[in-house]
């Protein structure tokens, strides 16, 4: 069955096609990472035009996309929670830390809140092992950090959209 594109990312995905022979199997794996570089993620409906192309069936692409680690079947929250579980920051009681913020999310790492305000993402060393446990928040790093802290790093990230930052359009009322 096709599912049905809209029609600007149909093109969009026609023109990335241009790049790859049609139906050369060994260009799924950077098709798939062309669309998710686009998306963050790889949507249903880019894989059936990546299916209809490679002339590949679905569940094959779908195989290949949950095997690899770096693809991504849902889309990424608002605000990406890395937690660190390299050596230092494991000696140094990453599991807890990373516990904690499953259990105050209600997720478990790999997962998107609901509100799609969270994803939680496991990480190898990130480079400030001075500093385990370290977690980062989209650009910021908190280090040293204990179970304690987490609602209050949670809370921070919880109070504004990134949305809501966007420059509004002046309203003349007059
Ligand atoms: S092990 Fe966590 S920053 Fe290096």
């Amino acid at each position: 069955m096709n599912i049905k594109n809209g029609y600007f990312e149909k093109k969009m995905h026609e023109h990335i096609f241009k790049n790859y022979e049609a139906k050369d199997k060994s260009s799924l794996i950077p098709l798939l990472q062309d669309i998710q570089s686009i998306y963050g993620y790889l949507p249903e409906a880019a894989l059936q035009d990546i299916s209809d192309f490679v002339d590949m069936p679905l569940s094959r692409i779908y195989g290949v996309a949950t095997f690899y680690n770096q693809f991504r079947l849902t889309p990424l929250g608002e605000n990406i929670i890395r937690v660190c579980r390299g050596t230092a920051c494991h000696v140094k009681n990453s599991s807890n830390i990373l516990f904690a913020i499953e259990t105050a999310l209600n997720i478990k790492a790999g997962e998107t809140t609901r509100d799609k305000k969270f994803t939680i993402e496991i990480v190898n060393c990130i480079g400030a092992c001075s500093i385990a446990p370290v977690v980062t928040v989209n650009e910021d790093y908190y280090g040293r950090i204990s179970v304690k802290d987490i609602p209050n790093i949670l809370k921070k990230y919880s109070k504004v959209s990134k949305k809501d930052n966007l420059p509004q359009p002046e309203v003349n009322l007059a």
